[in-house]
This record gives C-alpha cells, sequence and structure tokens, in this order.
C-alpha cells in the first residue's frame, strides 16, 4: 500500500488523565489513503522542530464514513509533549500507513482475545471494531497499573467484553493481565491472541500463550528514528536474523521472535 505524506487538521483534541490526549484529524487532501490496517503506524513530524526525528503512533482508529483517524498520545517527552500541545485546527505533518497490521482472517464464530497494557491498547480498537464486523468474538483485557490510565476503556465496549485489570486494584481484576478472569477461563479455546504493552507485559502474554498452544501476535514498540528501513535503529532479533520492526512490523508472530 502506498504511503501518503501529508497535512492532517486536528479537528478534535480530548485531554484525558495521566497525560493521555486522544487526536481526531482529517486530511488536508479529505480523503484518507485505501486500505489501512488495523496494527499499521503513522509518523509525526513534532511542531516547532522540537524533535529532529518524526515520532511514530499507532493508528488508533479509523472512520472511513468521515475520512477521520484517532490518535491516542501519552505524553512523555519533548515530541509527544509538541503534539499534544497543539490546539484544534492546527495542522501536523505525518506519513501514513507505515508497517504492517495484525492478523484478521478467523473463522466466524472464533473467540481472539486483544490484551493491551497503558498506551498499548491504542492500535486495539481498530482492531476490535474490524473483527466484530467479521462475525469474530473479541474478548479484550485492558490492563493498566491504576485507574486513571484506562482512559479510553468505554471505547471498547460496543465491540467486545471488556475486562480490565490493575496493578494496585482500584478496577476490574486486581493484578497483571495475565491474571484476568478472561486468561484463566477462555485462553484455551482463543484461535489467537493479539497484544501490545510494555515489554515484559508482552513476553509474559507470550509464554502463556506458548504454555497453552495458543497462537499469539504482538506488537513491538522499538524506539524508532526514520521509520522506513533506513537507519536500522528500530532492529529485533528473530528466528531468521535481525529486521527492522518499522518495515517488517510492529507486528510479529511470536513463533517469529527469540523470546
Ligand atoms: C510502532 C510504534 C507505535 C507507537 N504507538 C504509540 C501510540 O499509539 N501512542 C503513544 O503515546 N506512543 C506510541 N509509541 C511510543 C512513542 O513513539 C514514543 O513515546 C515517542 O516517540 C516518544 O517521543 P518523545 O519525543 O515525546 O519522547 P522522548 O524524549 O524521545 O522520550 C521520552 C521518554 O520516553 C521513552 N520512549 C521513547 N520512545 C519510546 C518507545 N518507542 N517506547 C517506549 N518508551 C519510549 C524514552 O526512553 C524516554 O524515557 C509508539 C512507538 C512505536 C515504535
Ligand atoms: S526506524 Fe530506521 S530502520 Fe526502523
Amino acid at each position: 500500500m502506498a504511503k501518503v505524506h501529508q497535512n492532517f487538521t486536528i479537528t478534535q483534541k480530548c485531554e484525558l488523565s495521566a497525560g493521555y490526549c486522544l487526536l481526531h484529524l482529517k486530511p488536508a487532501s479529505g480523503k484518507l489513503p485505501e486500505g489501512i490496517l488495523p496494527g499499521q503506524f503513522v509518523e509525526i513530524l513534532a511542531p516547532d522542530n522540537a524533535t529532529m526525528l518524526r515520532r511514530p503512533i499507532s493508528i488508533h482508529f479509523v472512520d472511513y464514513n468521515t475520512d477521520r483517524i484517532s490518535l491516542l498520545i501519552r505524553r512523555v517527552g519533548n515530541g509527544t509533549n509538541a503534539i499534544c500541545d497543539l490546539p484544534e485546527g492546527e495542522a501536523l505533518d505525518i506519513v501514513l500507513p507505515l508497517g504492517n497490521g495484525f492478523s484478521e482472517d478467523f473463522e466466524a464464530g472464533a473467540t481472539v482475545i486483544l490484551v493491551g497494557g497503558g498506551v498499548g491498547v491504542a492500535p486495539l480498537l481498530y482492531q476490535a471494531s474490524k473483527l466484530k464486523d467479521k462475525g469474530i468474538r473479541v474478548k479484550m483485557v485492558y490492563g493498566a497499573r491504576t485507574v486513571d490510565e484506562l482512559v479510553v476503556a468505554e471505547a471498547f465496549k460496543p465491540y467486545c467484553e471488556l475486562e480490565i485489570t490493575t496493578d494496585d486494584a482500584s478496577a476490574g481484576t486486581p493484578g497483571r493481565v495475565t491474571d484476568s478472569v478472561c486468561f484463566r477461563e477462555y485462553l484455551k479455546e482463543a484461535a489467537m491472541v493479539q497484544c501490545c504493552g510494555p515489554g515484559p507485559m508482552m513476553k509474559a502474554v507470550a509464554a502463556a500463550c506458548k504454555a497453552h498452544g495458543v497462537a499469539c501476535e504482538v506488537s513491538l514498540e522499538n524506539m524508532m528514528a526514520c521509520g522506513l528501513g533506513a537507519c536500522l535503529c528500530c532492529v529485533e532479533k528473530t528466528v531468521k536474523g535481525n529486521v527492522c520492526v518499522c518495515t517488517e512490523g510492529p507486528v510479529f508472530n511470536i513463533e517469529k521472535l527469540t523470546w
């Protein structure tokens, strides 16, 4: 699919708790590129030269009826702050869609478990909506350290059966995503688990899937610079040697990783 480089106008911005920001954007051309896949990401040029390199952000949701994309961003440094500080009506310089996507082809009626930790839930909303459209039963485990970080839990409800876990027991099932009722009772019957979040969380999910012989895909968030396979700064070791996460991923079947 051809990459597009253009300005996107911020049509709506919502500051959420815990430093999260939800942006809705429309392309200056009026038309989104066709066929954006859940799991793909954009590279954004931070305004006012806040950072030299673009910042990779997952595509949170795509609405082709209104030609609008949504991004969920957690403020962690100069780039994400500069992007989130822009007011509605301003434009962002964006390249998209980049990378590959999560698997979507399952038998109707199959169960797929989505697991998101913190801002790692970002690419899973669009995936949940696509799977639901295809008649797949979607179970979602949304993990966070504390209740304040469950910023987009409501958005998932139309598309899946949602279970929340928090490390500090402030909401949902106490503990980690692997302590969820979903994992204890439904893991064995899942056609696949698809996961995005902090590295240790994804490794724990991958280990649980391996132990039960369940297929698993993870979306890696290795540091990136060029986003185009040129600088090698996002390299991940795989069973077939080192690969660039920005071009070969970010989504990998765990069978391909050396975890
Ligand atoms: C494919 C991909 C998709 C992503 N999707 C999202 C998303 O949907 N929403 C979102 O908020 N963030 C996402 N990220 C992470 C985001 O790109 C970084 O948080 C961002 O680049 C940090 O830029 P900064 O200038 O604000 O912070 P910097 O000043 O560059 O860094 C601030 C702090 O954040 C840490 N950091 C930087 N990059 C990453 C990273 N990739 N992973 C973990 N920690 C990092 C640094 O180590 C440092 O401690 C994604 C990353 C990748 C690779
Ligand atoms: S970010 Fe440069 S090769 Fe992946």
